[in-house]
Order: C-alpha cells, then sequence, then structure tokens
C-alpha cells in the first residue's frame, strides 16, 4: 500500500513567543520537525509534504530536499492546510498520513498502526483518552459506539466537554478522499477556521467506515505550544532515552539529571554520574567512567578510561585506560593515546599525544605532537599562534617539560631532552640534553627592603 504524509507546520505558535518558528525549536538538540521527519522516514512514504506558512522560508530552507513544501498563505485552520497542499499529493498514494509539526514524540510504530487501521478505505483517527481533555476535540460516538464527528473544544456543548476521548491531531485517511472532504469544508465554526476535523463527519455522510487507533502512550502525542510544554516533552524523551539505555546496561546515577542530543552508544559496564550532557555522537567503551557535569560533543572514549567531573570535551579522541580532568579541555582535533592523563585546568587542541603522556595541571597544548611517557608540566604551553599563523610543537618521547615553560612554535623537541622550569623556547631542543634559557639566579646580600617614611 503505497503511503505518503503531510506535515502541517504552518501555525504561527503564538505562546512560544519566539521570533523563531515554532517547529524549529530543538527537543534533545534537534529541531521539533526533524523528529517528525524521522518518525515519518521509517515508514518509506512514497512523498512527503510540509505545509509551511509562518516564516515560510526559514522553514523550507530547514527542511531542504527532505519533503516538498506547499504554503499556505494566509493560515485559515488545519482543513484550510491540507486544502491548500492538496495539488501537491500524489494520486498513487492509497493512504495520506496527516501529522503535526510540533507533536515531536510520535513513534514510528505508532504512525504504522494509523496507517493500517485507514487501510486505504477506512478515516482512521489516533486518539487518546486524557484526564484533562480541555483545548482538544472531543471524538462524539453514536449509541452503537460508531464515531460520528470530532467537536473542537470551543465549539462543544457542556456535556461534549465531559468526553475524554480526544482526537490527537493525527489521522490516516484515503487520499482522494481527503482531497474531496477537503475541498467541500466551510468555516462556519466558533473560530471562523476551516476544522480539518470536519471530515469525520463528512466521511459518515459518505459511508465511509471511520475508526479509533488509540496511541499506545498519552507522551507520544503530546504537542508543544509553550516553552513550558517543551520542558515538559524534553523530560518526557530524555527519560524515554535514559530507559533505553538502562535496559542495555548503562548505570546512570540518575536519569533524571541525563541529557542526551544526539546518539550515545556504550560498552558493557559504562557508570555515568550526575548531570552529563552528550551531543553529536558519543562513543564509550567498555568500562569507561564519566565523573560528574561533563560536557561531551563527539567523542570517542577507549576501554576502562575515567573522566572527572566537569570535564568538557568536543571533537575529541582517547584511548583506554587514560585519565581525564577533572576540569579537563579537549578540543577538536584531540587525539589522546591509551593511558594519557589529562588533569586540571589543562587544555588540549588539535593535538595528538601518544600513548603514557601526561599533561596534569594548568597548561595548553595546541598544534602539537607528543611523544610516549612525555610530561608536560604545570603552567606550561605551546606558543602555536603568532597573531597571523598557527605553527607545530612536536616533542619526542620521554622528554620533560618543567613548569612555566613556553614553547614558540615551529619547535622540535628531541627525544628524552629535559626543559627547565621557566623556560621560553624559541630554538630546538636537543636529544637527551638540558635545554633552559632561564636567567642565572642572584642573591643581594647586602640589599634592604625600603622603609616607610615616617
Ligand atoms: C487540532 C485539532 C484538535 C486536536 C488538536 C490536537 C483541528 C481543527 N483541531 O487543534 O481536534 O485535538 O489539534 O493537538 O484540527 N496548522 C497549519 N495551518 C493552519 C492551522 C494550523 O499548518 O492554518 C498546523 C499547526 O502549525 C499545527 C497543526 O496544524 O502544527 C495543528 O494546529 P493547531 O492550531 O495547534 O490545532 P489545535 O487548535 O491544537
Ligand atoms: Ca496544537
Amino acid at each position: 500500500m503505497a503511503l505518503q504524509v503531510l506535515i502541517m507546520a504552518a501555525g504561527k505558535g503564538t505562546r512560544m513567543r519566539s521570533a523563531k518558528p515554532k517547529v524549529l525549536h530543538r527537543l534533545a538538540g534537534r529541531p521539533l520537525l526533524d523528529h517528525v521527519l524521522d518518525a515519518t522516514g521509517a515508514l518509506a512514504p512514497e512523498r512527503v509534504v510540509v505545509v509551511t506558512g509562518h516564516e515560510a522560508a526559514q522553514v523550507e530552507t530547514h527542511v531542504g530536499p527532505r519533503a516538498v513544501c506547499v504554503r499556505q498563505q494566509p493560515q485559515l485552520g488545519t482543513g484550510h492546510a491540507v486544502r491548500e497542499a492538496s495539488p501537491a499529493l500524489a494520486d498513487t498514494a492509497d493512504v495520506t498520513l496527516v501529522l503535526n509539526g510540533d507533536t515531536p514524540l510520535i513513534q514510528a510504530a505508532t504512525a504504522r498502526a494509523l496507517v493500517a487501521a485507514s487501510g486505504g478505505s477506512r478515516l482512521a483517527l489516533l486518539t487518546v483518552e486524557l484526564a484533562d481533555p480541555t483545548g482538544y476535540g472531543r471524538i462524539l460516538r453514536d449509541a452503537a459506539g460508531g464515531i460520528t464527528g470530532i467537536v473542537e473544544q470551543k465549539d462543544a456543548s457542556p456535556a461534549q466537554r465531559q468526553i475524554r476521548e480526544v482526537y490527537t491531531g493525527m489521522m490516516a485517511a484515503p487520499t482522494a478522499l481527503l482531497k474531496r472532504w477537503v475541498a467541500a469544508l466551510t468555516n462556519d465554526n466558533a473560530q471562523g477556521e476551516y476544522y480539518l476535523t470536519d471530515v469525520v463527519a463528512l466521511a459518515v455522510a459518505d459511508g465511509v467506515p471511520v475508526v479509533a487507533a488509540p496511541a499506545a502512550s498519552e507522551t507520544e502525542v503530546l504537542g508543544v505550544n509553550s516553552p513550558a510544554q517543551l520542558a515538559e516533552l524534553e523530560r518526557r524523551l530524555q527519560a524515554r532515552q535514559a530507559a533505553a539505555l538502562m535496559e542495555a546496561g548503562v548505570r546512570l546515577a540518575d536519569p533524571a539529571r541525563f541529557d542526551l542530543r544526539g546518539t550515545l552508544v556504550c560498552g558493557t559496564d559504562v557508570d555515568i554520574d550526575v548531570g552529563c550532557v552528550f551531543e553529536g555522537r558519543v562513543e564509550l567503551a567498555d568500562g569507561v567512567a564519566i565523573g560528574p557535569y561533563c560536557v561531551l560533543r563527539n567523542v570517542r572514549i577507549g576501554a576502562g578510561t575515567q573522566v572527572a567531573a566537569y570535564t568538557h570535551m568536543d571533537g575529541a579522541q582517547v584511548g583506554a585506560d587514560a585519565r581525564i580532568g577533572p576540569y579537563a579541555r579537549l578540543r577538536p582535533g584531540a587525539e589522546l593515546a591509551d593511558e594519557v592523563h589529562i588533569g586540571n585546568f589543562v587544555e588540549v587542541k588539535n593535538s595528538r599525544l601518544a600513548r603514557g603522556a601526561k599533561a596534569n595541571h594548568l597548561a595548553y597544548l595546541g598544534d602539537a605532537t607528543v611523544g610516549e611517557r612525555s610530561n608536560f608540566g604545570a603552567g606550561s604551553i605551546t606558543a602555536n599562534y603568532d597573531g597571523v599563523n598557527k605553527h607545530r610543537t612536536e616533542i619526542g618521547a620521554d622528554v620533560l617539560v618543567g613548569s612555566n615553560c613556553v614553547l614558540v612554535a615551529p619547535i622540535k623537541l628531541g627525544d628524552g631532552a629535559t626543559v627547565g622550569g621557566g623556560s621560553t623556547l624559541t630554538r630546538p631542543a636537543p636529544a637527551g640534553q638540558l635545554t633552559l634559557t632561564r636567567a642565572p639566579q642572584t642573591s643581594f646580600a647586602h640589599w634592604k627592603r625600603p622603609q616607610k617614611k615616617t
């Protein structure tokens, strides 16, 4: 059965009180609309149509080649949105699935069940029972239990407002019939809008069966209309992701204090302490432990490595059995081999550290290579930038760089070189030798401190 998906995303989202179109606000790091497009993609539809309107150009640019965009100008209601999109709907598709750009947690399995409920011959409505149905369209049924229509909150009688079975805003319909029904809609209602929900009564009049497909959970049909609802959905989505990770054996110190904005791939026996944020694609091998309040974006970490509190990593790779942090910062291009130690207030950017290399305190390594077992002292830095260009620092194996050294790049330190503390090097340090640029130490035996004038 050929399927196409129509995503309504033209509404203004007034209650967000934002210059940004509602469907581009982010949930778990991705725009709301992308969540819907992802769920849609899993159904392999022959066509996806997005209805844009408010800030249409911005939304269309964001959608790109993922869907056909149709502009609805002005926005006269959900029925009008589908009517405006009708010319873009492929007649070859037996079923058209209507989704909302602001209902991001919809699962592919639920959408699939809704399509199956339509089967290309019925009008299927995704419904849910709510303890508080305020604001939603209520499902009307006859004495035999057959669905006869949907009444919007603003048009509902007090008795109808008691109904707790509501329409979620998502439906699946035979394409040709849907087009015919939306062409026949009128806007004779409390809001003066063309309601998509009125197609239910038209289907009943046409003798087309109308069926309800209940949503698997209330969470997946929740919409975003305000910052508070956005935050609520964020927590629910994070809870869902945390549950899946724990199910796979990942130990989260507190699933309520865990944020994943992307993909997290974990081996066995991974421990994650509270308050961590994972972005992009993060891979943690077996036995990795992440301390509290770390931020990891696009990172790969090898087995047994421990990352201590407040560490920030972006675009970095770390080998096995390394120790990072607390308070370490690994920037893009940091490649740390096995058993590397990076301590507090050390920044590493675009640098490779070989096995067992250490920079334990207060240091900067930028555009550098560091050989095996070398130790980079506290307060030392690579002066990699001359104000115009970046230059490389090459440090061999078993090098000891003392404290407070400045290595002015481009520069090479040979294997086994030792650099005395406080040195500023502008020329190579030969292998195996002690190099220092320190001024000789002098003491003045007869020097007196100045005295306060009386
Ligand atoms: C709609 C349903 C209601 C249902 C509720 C679920 C109608 C008439 N009512 O109400 O029964 O319970 O969803 O959330 O359909 N949109 C457009 N163009 C428009 C108007 C809206 O594209 O002219 C889009 C919006 O961007 C949004 C979606 O359609 O993504 C739903 O619109 P909204 O105004 O939120 O509908 P509700 O009043 O919530
Ligand atoms: Ca809504």
